[in-house]
């Protein structure tokens, strides 16, 4: 995994839309797996700044969301829909025909979840996976004891990630109680998966992620295995890690070709 450090949660949200540039550039009908949560903020602001600037455009480009909340409308202000029209695709020339986030009013769970996999394989596959961390270690929302091998499919939120995610409700009550969720064995198939983390209250799940055991319960502990996993953190969530003078070494030293910035 490369784990790069940055200043600020604003300096690493230019570092990662820069990444995706790069990936747009590279193909403009690439295929993006996109996250929400406030983490990921300044990275679309960042994006949308260089669609603004006509450097990039996301007309062909095809994006798939990590999840939703069972039983939201689309048109929920809460629904993760809603957000993503809100913080990205209106303020984009993205087509909302390509844009992609499980439907959490379907007549039958399983058969959206096996329907939504195969949308995914049918577009070609992600070619960049954004994620955010839970503070327990969950990417999408495969909460601890998620099977490190699993696919899209329903869970169960713990009391913690249902308050700590109350602060977009009314009231915690109102936090649905069901997902469904890419799992991380889809997760794990994308090319690239770029995760960032800020705060210090991330400093605890970031270091279990990149230097703990590999275990279903830091679920996102399972990017160890990935081929191309690529973190980045503020100086805050990187407080914890024990080979942080190193992880900066690597990334200063890193020759021109390996380089996104
Ligand atoms: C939710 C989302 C995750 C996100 C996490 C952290 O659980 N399903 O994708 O990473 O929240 O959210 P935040 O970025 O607000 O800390």
């Amino acid at each position: 995994m490369e784990v790069v450090i940055k200043s600020s949660p604003t300096e690493a949200s230019k570092s990662a839309a820069l990444l995706i540039k790069k990936t747009i550039l590279n193909d403009p009908a690439c295929v993006l797996g996109l996250a929400t949560g406030s983490t990921p903020l300044k990275t679309y602001e960042e994006l949308i700044k260089l669609y603004q600037e006509k450097i990039i455009s996301f007309k062909k480009v095809v994006s798939f969301n990590l999840d939703e909340y069972v039983g939201l409308a689309p048109a929920d202000k809460n629904s993760y829909r809603s957000f993503m029209n809100d913080n990205f695709f209106t303020r984009t020339d993205i087509q909302i025909k390509n844009t992609h986030l499980p439907n959490a009013l379907p007549k039958s769970i399983p058969e959206e979840c096996k329907d939504f996999e195969s949308k995914i394989k049918k577009a070609g596959g992600i070619d960049l996976q954004l994620l955010g961390i839970g503070l327990d270690g969950h990417i999408g929302f495969n909460e601890p004891g998620s099977s490190l091998n699993s696919r899209t499919r329903m869970k169960t939120l713990t009391p913690e990630t249902r308050l700590a995610n109350s602060k977009y409700f009314s009231a915690i009550d109102r936090v649905p109680k069901h997902v469904i969720t890419m799992g991380l064995g889809t997760i794990m198939e994308a090319k690239i998966c770029l995760l960032l983390a800020f705060g210090d209250d991330k400093a605890q799940a970031i270091a279990d992620m990149i230097e703990g055991p590999v275990t279903a319960s830091v679920p996102a502990s399972v990017l160890q295995f990935h081929p191309r996993c690529i973190a980045i953190i503020d100086e805050s969530a990187a407080a914890m890690l024990k080979r942080k003078n190193y992880y900066t070494q690597v990334y200063d030293d890193k020759p021109g070709w390996q380089r996104w910035e």
